[in-house]
């Protein structure tokens, strides 16, 4: 028996037993996304009434997110990266943190400002060689399992394998739990009318050969659906969903005309159904990487005709875009937005795309004169490239404040046009 096999019958042990290794004041890394370990997760909520000041880091939750809850209050801090539907209500009621990052950078504060006491993750069972893959979940996963003095896993069967940078050793991991069980799914979004004009202006700035960073939602999918006749595009991406692998079935996405990794899907996490795991689940064209290189703007800049397609809350008439804030409201993160627009502002040929619907349900624009005051600049206007509305596209990038602000203008839904262009004239001092 290798080793590795002895190590692993040393270290299996029960959800229950594991969960007693947190101790109160902890900082614990969870799972990214739908690389959550549930089943770990839960056993620490039954064991909950034992934890003062737990301090949970997490990202795009997925899960219940029971922790965040008032009655944990006492038991578990969240420190967030990214809030979502289950973590926003923790953080605007105080009872939660929220430290703002690039995602490229978030492996870096593991060993600097936010040192890791636990990580909790969930993997493949080993290898021949006692490899363990983060399936869904390498980003900042893997890079926690490296920080962390105590490293929790769910060994779990359903997980698919990606690639050989998704890796851990079993020998990484403290306490080993098998647990077979599905994982966390995200069903495709629906696709509005207005959606399909966006995807298809956005589909429009992309060329055969390209490479893409697709976001998460409604509009990524929709771009997809204009992309059938395209040939030879490429993903190097921080995640992607179903969308993608109906297209790659198709012959669409082949990964061969990449400059950097050619013939390679390059991702960090992945969010869909149990299709998309199995597409990605031990295929050799896809490599699941740490965020620390999937995101860093050097490297998606040596991706040659790197387009980015990401979304926005409000953009103001300079073109500064806020992603993640309504207001002094924090709803979502900066995630990698800003990473892969300077990567692809860096790229040869790059393009970076911010793409949303012009109002919210019809009632307020999203083309604004100012950001809602306390609203956080997600991209500055140095940064912004193109916008698209399901009224068309503004180039921004390189044009003076007074062609932005008549580009956007012109992109904003018609019933707001005249109160943007009456502050276009007094601002400008011109007519529009
Ligand atoms: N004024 C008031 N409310 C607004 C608003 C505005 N300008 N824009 C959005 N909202 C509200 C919506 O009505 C919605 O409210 P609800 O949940 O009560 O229905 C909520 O904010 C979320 O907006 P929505 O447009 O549904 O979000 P989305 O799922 O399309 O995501 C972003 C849009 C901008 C929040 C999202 O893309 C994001 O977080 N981006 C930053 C991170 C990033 O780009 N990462 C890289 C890709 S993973």
């Amino acid at each position: 028996m290798s080793d590795w096999k002895q190590y692993y019958k040393d270290h299996l042990t029960t959800a229950e037993e594991a969960v007693k290794h947190i101790k109160s004041g902890d900082r614990l890394v969870i799972a990214h996304a739908c690389g959550e370990p549930s089943y770990l997760v839960d056993a620490m909520m039954a064991n909950a009434a034992s934890y003062r000041d737990v301090e949970i880091v997490h990202m795009v939750a997925m899960g219940k997110c029971e922790y965040c809850k008032p009655e944990y209050a006492e038991n578990f801090r969240h420190n967030a990266y990214f809030v979502g539907g289950t973590s926003r209500k923790a953080i605007e009621e105080g009872r939660g943190d929220f430290t703002p990052c690039f995602f490229f950078e978030i492996p870096r504060t593991f060993t600097t400002t936010m040192p890791v006491d636990v990580a909790m993750v969930m993997c493949t069972p080993p290898d021949e060689n006692g490899k363990c893959s983060l399936g869904v979940s390498v980003d900042y996963t893997q890079p926690a399992v490296k920080a962390a003095k105590t490293v929790i896993a769910q060994i779990n069967p359903q997980m698919p394998w990606t690639g050989p940078y998704s890796t851990i050793d079993v020998e990484d991991i403290d306490f080993i739990v098998e647990k077979d069980a599905p994982l966390i799914e995200l069903a495709p979004p629906h696709i509005g009318e207005v959606e399909q004009k966006i995807g298809e202006y956005c589909a429009s700035l992309i060329n055969d050969g390209d490479t893409l960073q697709l976001g998460i939602g409604a509009i990524p999918d929709a771009v997809l659906r204009f992309l059938g006749d395209k040939k030879d595009l490429g993903i190097h991406s921080e995640m992607f969903s179903d969308g993608v692998v109906e297209l790659a079935e198709k012959g669409v996405f082949t990964n061969a005309r990449k400059t950097l990794n050619p013939g390679k899907f390059v991702v960090g996490f992945l969010m869909g159904t149990r299709k998309l795991y199995d597409f990605v689940d031990h295929n050799p064209a896809v490599d699941m990487r740490s965020i620390d290189y999937v995101n860093d703007p050097f490297i998606i800049a040596q991706n040659d005709n790197l387009i980015s397609i990401n979304s926005a809350v409000q953009v103001d008439l300079y073109g500064q875009a806020a992603s993640e804030m309504i207001g002094p409201k924090q709803i979502s993160g900066v995630g990698g937005q800003v990473d892969f627009v300077r990567g692809a502002s860096a790229s040869k040929g790059g393009k970076s795309i911010l793409a949303f619907p012009s109002t919210v349900k019809g009632k307020v624009s999203k083309i604004v004169p100012y950001l809602d005051p306390g609203a956080a600049v997600t991209t500055s206007r140095n940064d912004i490239d193109y916008v698209v509305t399901e009224y068309g596209i503004a180039a921004l990038k390189g044009h003076t404040l007074r062609d932005r602000a008549r580009a956007l203008i012109s992109i904003a839904h018609p019933d707001f046009r005249d109160e943007l262009k009456d502050e276009f004239e007094k601002r400008f001092h011109c007519k529009y």
